[in-house]
């Protein structure tokens, strides 16, 4: 993020108390406050079961919000449906199934954009692959053969079809080989470079906090720690409960 977003500090989506769950009665998400500020990259890390996807679909209309509010550039969003979300300029990357196999990489990118008119989809295709000139490679192949990292390449590339201003990904590393996490962070990355303000929940903390401008650690449905990813990365309480080993990797 520049010196310039940072100084200004435009609060773009925030959560304030949330308090969310699936089932009646039981609330997942037990007072959650979060905020993401424009041109930010900001890391959402924690245990299994902490809550980490409740709170990104929570805030993209996907599970319901009990108490407590979710505003996107101060306008209040809480419990819009995921496709109005999509048209205030949120996209999410859910963690799983978040390609279609049989579709080749332009269909599933048109799939991103399918109310916009030709001509658009296909300059909004020509910027995805001029980020992405791998998915340009293969953009007639079926996604089901495409790698690991290709797929998360696509998925976000569908994502950023409708051209979001907030970002949401669910867990873009998982199940992918070392060499391949790397991959994925560095197209975070240039994502967040285009201008694009990122929430994105990591199980490999480290490498999260690493890339993050600021992260949350949540437990047990609520905020744990905050901070700049550094002061998270150096944090001896963050390292011994949530880090491990891993912090030196
Ligand atoms: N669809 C669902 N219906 C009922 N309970 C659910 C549902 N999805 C998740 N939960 C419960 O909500 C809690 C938090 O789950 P969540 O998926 O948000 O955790 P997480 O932090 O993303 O974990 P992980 O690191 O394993 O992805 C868990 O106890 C889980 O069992
Ligand atoms: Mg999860």
């Amino acid at each position: 993020m520049s010196e310039t977003t940072q100084s200004i500090k435009e609060l773009v989506l925030s959560s304030k108390d949330l308090v969310a769950g699936y089932l009646p009665g039981v609330d997942i998400l037990t007072g959650c406050n979060f905020d993401l500020f424009k041109g930010e990259l900001v890391g959402i890390i924690g245990p299994n079961g902490a809550g980490k996807s409740t709170l990104v679909k929570s805030m993209f209309g996907l599970v319901e919000v009990r108490s407590g509010t979710v505003e996107l550039m101060g306008e209040k969003i809480t419990n819009l449906a995921a496709h109005e979300l999509v048209k205030k300029g949120v996209g999410f990357v859910p963690q799983n199934e978040n390609v279609f196999p049989s579709l080749t990489v332009a269909e599933n990118l048109e799939m991103g954009a399918y109310q916009l008119p030709k001509a658009e989809v296909t300059a909004r295709i020509r910027s995805i692959t001029d980020l992405f000139p791998r998915l340009g490679e293969r953009i007639k192949q079926r996604a089901g053969l495409l790698s690991g990292g290709e797929r998360q390449m696509l998925a976000m590339g569908r994502a950023l079809m409708m051209e979001p201003q907030v970002l949401l990904l669910d867990e873009p590393s998982a199940g992918l080989s070392p060499a391949l996490q790397v991959e994925v962070f560095e197209n975070v990355t240039s994502i967040n470079q285009t201008g694009v303000s990122i929430v994105m929940v990591e199980q490999n903390a480290t490498r999260c906090l690493k890339i993050s401008d600021r992260g949350y650690v949540l437990d047990q449905g609520k905020n744990a720690y905050d901070g700049t990813g550094q002061d998270l990365l150096n944090d001896p309480n963050v390292i011994k409960l949530y880090l491990g080993t891993l912090a030196q990797s």
